[in-house]
This record gives structure tokens, sequence and C-alpha cells, in this order.
């Protein structure tokens, strides 16, 4: 495996792996990061592995993606064990390059995905989605792979990453990848580490008020958008110290919201998606409602 920190060197090397195969050309599997790496990481790196002949796993704190006010500097890293992870999983390239390697001077180029980007996270978040397909963008040109792996965990990202390529014709299929959680049901963030053991222990509120809401929809059958989002509000209200951000019902992946008198049933499309704060962690959690 190399670990390689230089956009050039990183074309060379890519380059030099896909002529390797001279019966045909390798397939390049691209698994965007920005470390901290665990094992919803390790299931799209596991993933990547299966679909691609070469697997390259970047780590990039991105800085154009966090708000003045968010935890960019204080965003958790371990180089060193992010490395032997991407080993054990079999990646091939790691590619770990630094702020003035991917920012060189004041860029003037930004990809900006419109309508998608407006509700859920992009409300709270002003400017975070800008940075996301800006530097997935430039990801996407420095290694021109074939496939691109991303967790279902960030869900709008997902739907707003499809849009982008749809509209700006990128030749690289998006491959989701789904929720990998705790055995309690928390879902594995990086951010996880900043919970204290009280607050970790209450953010299982969370994925508790996805199932409840599930369970809702299977037991009646007349459940509508408005039932959903009070089933949440009320779940997560269980724990004093949990703040909403959102609890939303929304289409996958237009994202468009459900008016609150709309029945869930019959439809196989929804996604209910939460933000909740605990103190100044804020985390966030969703999964695709089954209505049949
Ligand atoms: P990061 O938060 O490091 O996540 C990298 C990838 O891992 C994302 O596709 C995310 O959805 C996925 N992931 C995180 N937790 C997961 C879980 N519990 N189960 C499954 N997949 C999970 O998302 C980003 O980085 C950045 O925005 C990035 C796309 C790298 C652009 O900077």
């Amino acid at each position: 495996m190399k670990v390689i920190r230089n956009i050039a060197e990183l074309r060379q090397e890519i380059g030099l792996m896909r002529q390797a195969n001279p019966t045909r050309e390798a397939s390049v599997g691209l698994v965007p990061t920005m470390g901290y790496l665990h094992e919803g990481h390790a299931s799209l790196m596991h993933a990547a592995k299966q679909q691609s002949d070469i697997v390259v796993l970047s780590i990039f704190v991105n800085p154009i993606q966090f708000g003045p006010n968010e935890d960019f500097d204080s965003y958790p890293r371990d180089e060193a064990r992010d490395v032997e992870t991407a080993r054990t999983q079999g990646v091939d390239i790691v590619f770990i390059p630094t702020v003035a390697e991917m920012y060189p001077q004041p860029t003037q180029t930004t990809v900006s995905v419109s309508r998608l980007t407006n509700r859920l996270c992009g409300a709270s978040r002003p400017g975070h989605f800008d940075g996301v397909t800006t530097v997935v963008s430039k990801l996407f040109n420095i290694v021109q792979p074939q496939r691109a792996f991303f967790g279902m965990k960030d869900a709008q990202q997902v739907a707003v990453i499809q849009q982008m390529v749809n509209d700006l014709n990128m030749p690289v299929e998006i491959v989701p990848c789904p929720i990998v959680r705790e055995q309690d049901g928390l879902a594995l963030s990086s951010r996880n580490v900043y919970l204290s053991a009280e607050d970790r222990q209450e953010a299982l509120v969370l994925s508790k008020a996805l199932r409840a809401a599930q369970e809702a929809v299977d037991t009646r059958h007349d459940t509508t958008a408005a039932d959903i989002r009070r089933i949440l509000r009320e779940n997560i209200a269980r724990s004093s110290r949990a703040v909403i951000d959102y609890a939303e019902i929304q289409a996958f992946p237009s994202l468009e919201p459900l008016a609150d008198q709309e029945k869930v049933h019959g439809r196989d499309d929804l996604l209910i998606a939460l933000a909740v704060k605990f103190g100044k962690t804020r985390l966030i959690d969703n999964t695709r409602l089954q209505t049949t």
C-alpha cells in the first residue's frame, strides 16, 4: 500500500497501476473521507475492494466545508491509525494531501448544487455542501475513479453528489452504502468521540426515534407525515439534553418534504432524517421507511 501526499505523484501512481493489468484497463474505486476511520468507513473500503481493481482512500479534513464556528481545528485526527486501518482493508493507495496541496492559492471556483442543499443540514450549515461538492469534484478530477463510495449515514450528501454528477456529466458511478451502527443502535461517526459518557447514552434516542417511527408505520396503515414528525420529536424529547435541529420526513433522493396530512403507506421512496445536538456535538441519523 502506498501513502501519497502529492497530486502529481498520485496521478502517476494510478496511471502505473492501471497499466499493470494489460488485458483490460483496471477500474479505480475512490473512498473519500476526512479520516479518524471507523467501521463505517471500513465498510466503504470493503465495498470498493469488491467492486474495483484499485482502491484509493482519501483522507482530507476539508476546511471549506466547515463553518466559522464549527469544529475544523478540533476535528479528530489519527493518521497513523488510519493508515493501518486502510492497510488492513486492502486499500492500494491512501491519498493524504495537505490543505496547501488541495487549495494552493485562493481559489475562485466553487461547485454548488442549488435546491437540494437548501434544506436539512444545508439549512443549518450554510456553505457546507458547496465545500463538499467542490472538494469531491476536485477528488474526482484528481483520481478519475470509475466508482466512488459514500455512506447513507450522510443521505443528503449522497443525494447532492448524485445530482452534481448527473448535472455535470461526471463519468463516475456513485455507490451508496448502508449505515453501520454500534450494537446498541448508535450510528458510527468520527464525532461520537466528542460525546461525554452521559451524552453517549442519551444519543440512543436518535436510533430509537427512527425505530419508533418505523414501528408506527408497521402497526397503523393510516400513519401520516405529521404522525411521523410527532413520534420522532416525542422520542428525542426523552433525552433532556437533546436539542433538535430537524426531525423530518421527505422523499429520497429529491428531498421534497411531505405535507403533514400525507399518508406514508404505499410509498417506497421515504427517508426519515434527524439532526440533534448534545451540547456542541451535532449528530445526524436517518433511515429509509419501509411501508409495504
Ligand atoms: P466523513 O465524515 O469522514 O465520511 C466519509 C464517508 O464515510 C461518507 O461517505 C460517510 O457517509 C461515510 N460514513 C460515515 N459514517 C458512516 C456510517 N456509520 N456508516 C456508513 N458510512 C458512514 O463525509 C465526509 O467525510 C466528507 O463530507 C467528504 C465526503 C469526505 C468530503 O470532504
